[in-house]
């Protein structure tokens, strides 16, 4: 391998790069993904996939829908089929293993909470100390039976049956507990509504209405009806744009940078991250936008120029809560800073990403301010190469490689495996694209 990255075991030694140029074929969005699975497991027939993404969360999910009776296989193009089994699925004989993905717990608990039989949902450490009673109150209301460790930790014990119809007022924006209680909401008599305090991404409401179901939204609320059946589908997930934004974070951080990433997701739920991004200084244009089963897809060209500063902060901190951890690790590098706010929600991640973020970057050499619902990060700094923490995080795996682009000196990434949880081929096709 030439120089830039270089894996040893599951750490990666990142170089200093000059620039980041080329075409990325991005996997497959995660949250669609997800979505997109389930759904066809309670749906009849089967359903395809092309482009399903390659995050070992969207193989939890699948795993799961495995034990609960619904087959899936990969045909030799790549394309996912999932064999669903209508709306019953099959009482598991084992706890369903959820590994990394707060994901495919949260909104499999919904479809499980209409089951007419009990279960129980694991994760792996990390997922183990994330919160649950932001699904486990709405869900209990609606009927099903729900345990879980002290202070709403998993494991999860779920005993399914008949459920009412809420109308729920979720305190943290959540679009997980969204979906998970609009898929519960498929198996209650009546109409289910969420009301949600801020917007948050609407795959589960788009999604459904892929499936046939119809779902209604009205200003922050949106409503199901239970009892719709699902038609099986064949779709084409569009690249995942929170994976994207590694590769526009990198493009940013050198002024002759160019990069082509071609079939990204464009739904306005998750886009703000291309407006902050132009916003400081990267220059952005979509091309080819079309729709696929409600969803806005587009090839994102960008190209470095300038690196100015920004701050997030209320409805933007919710829209832009995945990319956070990599728009914090390259602002030591932007000409006025970024100060993050109301993210109180990155604490309860994969890892406690503002505690994660701050020590890598003082790692650096980095000046970070922490507080307990955000951080403030000086530009103009300069970063030397160090010895870097995952934190058992994907996206600080991966963030942190970015910022080691730009570093003076080698980085080492230690546990950069985690990154296969939504992007295994990340590292390499970094590798690709910067040139040292
Ligand atoms: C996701 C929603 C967000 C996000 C997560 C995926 C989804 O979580 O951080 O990576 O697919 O709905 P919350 O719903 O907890 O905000």
């Amino acid at each position: 391998m030439p120089d830039g990255l270089k894996p040893h075991g599951s750490n990666v030694i990142v170089r200093p790069a000059r620039a980041v140029r080329g075409v990325v074929r991005i996997p497959g969005d995660k949250s669609i993904s997800h979505r997109y699975a389930m759904l066809a497991a309670i749906a009849g027939d089967t359903s395809r996939f092309h482009n399903f993404s390659e995050a070992r969360d969207c193989f939890s999910t699948l795993h799961c829908l495995c034990e609960l009776g619904c087959d899936w296989g990969r045909a030799e193009d790549g394309t996912i089929e999932v064999h669903g089994v209508g709306p019953r699925l099959r009482t598991p004989t084992e706890p369903l293993d959820c590994g990394n993905s707060g994901s495919t717990m949260r909104m499999l608990s919904g479809i499980l909470a209409g089951q007419p039989f009990s279960s129980e949902l694991r994760g792996d450490e990390s997922l183990s100390r994330r919160p649950m009673a932001r699904i486990m109150t709405p869900l209990s209301e609606m009927g099903a039976k729900i345990s879980s460790r002290e202070g709403g930790r998993p494991p999860l014990k779920i005993l399914g049956g008949p459920l009412k119809p809420i109308h729920y007022r979720p305190e943290v924006a959540s679009a997980q507990v969204k979906s998970c209680v609009l898929f519960a909401g498929l198996f209650a008599a009546g109409e289910t509504v969420v009301e949600e305090p801020m917007r948050t991404r609407d795959h589960g409401e788009i999604a459904l209405r892929a499936f046939g179901a119809e779902v209604e939204r009205a200003g922050n609320a949106s409503r199901i009806v239970g009892g719709q059946r699902l038609r099986a589908i064949e779709a084409h997930v569009p690249g995942d744009l929170s994976s994207a934004a590694f590769f526009l974070c990198a493009a940013a951080l050198f002024p002759g940078s160019q990069i082509t990433l071609p079939g990204i997701l464009m739904n306005p739920t998750r886009a703000r991250l291309l407006d902050i991004l132009v916003q400081m200084g990267l220059k952005i244009s979509v091309a080819h936008l079309e729709e696929h089963h409600g969803e806005l897809v587009g090839t994102i060209e960008a190209r470095g120029a300038e690196w100015k500063g920004a701050v997030i902060a209320g409805a933007d901190t919710a829209a832009l809560i995945d990319e956070i951890p990599v728009l914090a690790a390259v602002a030591p590098y932007t000409d006025g800073g970024l100060e993050v706010r109301d993210a109180k929600e990155l604490r309860v991640k994969e890892s406690d990403r503002i505690a994660a973020v701050a020590a890598n970057l003082r790692k650096m050499g980095a000046e970070v301010e922490e507080r307990p619902d955000g951080m403030r990060i000086p530009g103009g700094q300069h970063l030397h190469g160090a010895e870097l923490d995952s934190f058992g995080d994907h996206r600080i795996a991966m963030a942190f490689a970015v910022a080691a682009l730009r570093a003076e000196g080698e980085t080492t990434i230690c546990d950069a495996d985690a990154a296969g949880v939504s992007y295994p081929a990340f590292f390499e096709e970094l590798r690709t694209v910067s040139s040292c």
